[in-house]
C-alpha cells in the first residue's frame, strides 16, 4: 500500500436538520406481489448464475425484485461474485448502469464523447438480510434516532429503514467531508454505492495491510471522527474492519448503525470506537489515548469569526449549525 493519504475536504456544511426517511411499501414489494413475467425471467435468470446457487438464501423474492428495479432503472448492469458474506448483510461487486454515473465536468464522459458512451464503473451492492438480521439490536439503534421516530417494529420495516439509514448516513458523512462510499441508489434492503478499488483490485481492511504510516493514517481517521461528530453522527461500529484503503486512501464503510449524537447511548458509541481505533493505532506503534481522542473529536468548534483553532492542520467542518448542541454526544461518565 502506498504511504500518502489523502484528506478529503468538505464540500458543504451539513445543516442540523434531519431528513424524515420514508420506509413505506417501495416500488420493489409492488412488483414482487405482482410477480410480472418480466421479473420472473428475470428471477429464472438470476438463480442459475454460479454465484447466485451459492447465495440464494440471501435472495428472496423480494429481494430479487429489489435488484430486478435498480436494474430497470438504470443502477445496476450486471451483478459480479460476493465481496463479503456478513451475518447482516452480503456485498457483491456489480456493474454500475448509467443512472449512476455522475461524470467529472469537462470529461469526456459528461459530454466529450458519442451519446451515451459512458466508461462503465464498477460499485458494490450490499443486500441486507430480512430474516437473519438481528433485528432487535438495529430497533435499539433506531429507537433514540429522531429521524426514525414511529417506524413500524416489524423485522422487514426495520432492516428497510437501517438500509436508508446507511444511505442516509453515507450522504451526511460525504458531505461533511469524511471519505466514504458515495451512496447511488438505495431500493428496499439493498444498497448500491460507489465499489472503493476494482474487482480484480480490491480495497483491503486496515486490519489486512502493514499500515506503513500508522501516524498519517491516525491523523486522518481522528479528522474524519472530528466530522463525522460535528456532522451530528457517531459512526458506532469505527474499527480497523471498517476502514478500507485503497491506493493510499483511506475510506470508512459499514454506516447502517451510525446514529445521530441525540441518541441515548450516543456517548457509549463514541466511548467504544475511540476505543477500537485507540488500541489498533497503539498496536502500530504509536502512543495514542483513547480519552484524547475522544477530546479532539468532541472539542467544540472554533467560533468562525474568532481566532482560528491553534494547531490548525485541521480544516474541520467549519461553522455547523448546531453549536453547542451537537455536544450532547459527548455526554459520558469521562
Ligand atoms: N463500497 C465498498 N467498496 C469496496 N469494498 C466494500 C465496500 N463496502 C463493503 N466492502 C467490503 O465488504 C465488507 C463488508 O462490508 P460492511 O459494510 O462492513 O458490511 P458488514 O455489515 O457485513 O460488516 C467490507 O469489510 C469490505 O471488505
Ligand atoms: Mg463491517
Amino acid at each position: 500500500m502506498s504511504e500518502e493519504f489523502v484528506l478529503l475536504e468538505p464540500e458543504d456544511q451539513p445543516g442540523d436538520e434531519w431528513e424524515k426517511l420514508d420506509v413505506s411499501d417501495t416500488e420493489a414489494d409492488r412488483i414482487a406481489r405482482r410477480q410480472d413475467r418480466e421479473f420472473d425471467e428475470f428471477r429464472k435468470r438470476i438463480k442459475d448464475t454460479e454465484q447466485f446457487k451459492l447465495q440464494e438464501s440471501v435472495f428472496d423474492d423480494a429481494t430479487l425484485a429489489a435488484i430486478y428495479k435498480l436494474v430497470q432503472d438504470g443502477y445496476v448492469d450486471a451483478f459480479g461474485g460476493p465481496v463479503s458474506t456478513g451475518k447482516e448483510a452480503s456485498v457483491f461487486e456489480a456493474l454500475g448502469g448509467q443512472a449512476g454515473e455522475r461524470p467529472e465536468p469537462g470529461s469526456a464522459a459528461a459530454g466529450g464523447g458519442p451519446e451515451g458512451v459512458h466508461p462503465e464503473r464498477e460499485v458494490a451492492v450490499k443486500v441486507y438480510r430480512i430474516n437473519s438480521s438481528n433485528f432487535r439490536q438495529m430497533r435499539d439503534y433506531l429507537e433514540g434516532d429522531p429521524r426514525f421516530e414511529g417506524i413500524a417494529s416489524d423485522k422487514k420495516a426495520v432492516v428497510l429503514a437501517w438500509t436508508r439509514k446507511e444511505f442516509a448516513n453515507l450522504e451526511r458523512a460525504r458531505k461533511a467531508g469524511v471519505r466514504v462510499p458515495e451512496p447511488i441508489a438505495v431500493q428496499r434492503n439493498v444498497l448500491v454505492m460507489e465499489l472503493v478499488g476494482h474487482a480484480e483490485d480490491r480495497a483491503r481492511r486496515l486490519s489486512e495491510v502493514d499500515v506503513e504510516n500508522p501516524e498519517t493514517a491516525y491523523e486522518v481517521v481522528r479528522e474524519y471522527m472530528r466530522r463525522l461528530f460535528r456532522a451530528g453522527l457517531i459512526h458506532g461500529d469505527l474499527s480497523e474492519y471498517n476502514m478500507i484503503i485503497h491506493e493510499g486512501e483511506l475510506v470508512i464503510i459499514d454506516m447502517g448503525q451510525a446514529v445521530t449524537v441525540h441518541h441515548p447511548n450516543a456517548g457509549e458509541f463514541l466511548d467504544r470506537d475511540c476505543e477500537n481505533v485507540a488500541t489498533f493505532f497503539t498496536r502500530q506503534g504509536i502512543d495514542v489515548d483513547p480519552d484524547d481522542l475522544y477530546e479532539y473529536v468532541t472539542e467544540p468548534e472554533p467560533d468562525p469569526s474568532g481566532e482560528p483553532e491553534s494547531g490548525g492542520e485541521s480544516k474541520s467542518g467549519g461553522e455547523s449549525k448546531s453549536g453547542g448542541e451537537s455536544k450532547s454526544g459527548g455526554e459520558s461518565d469521562k
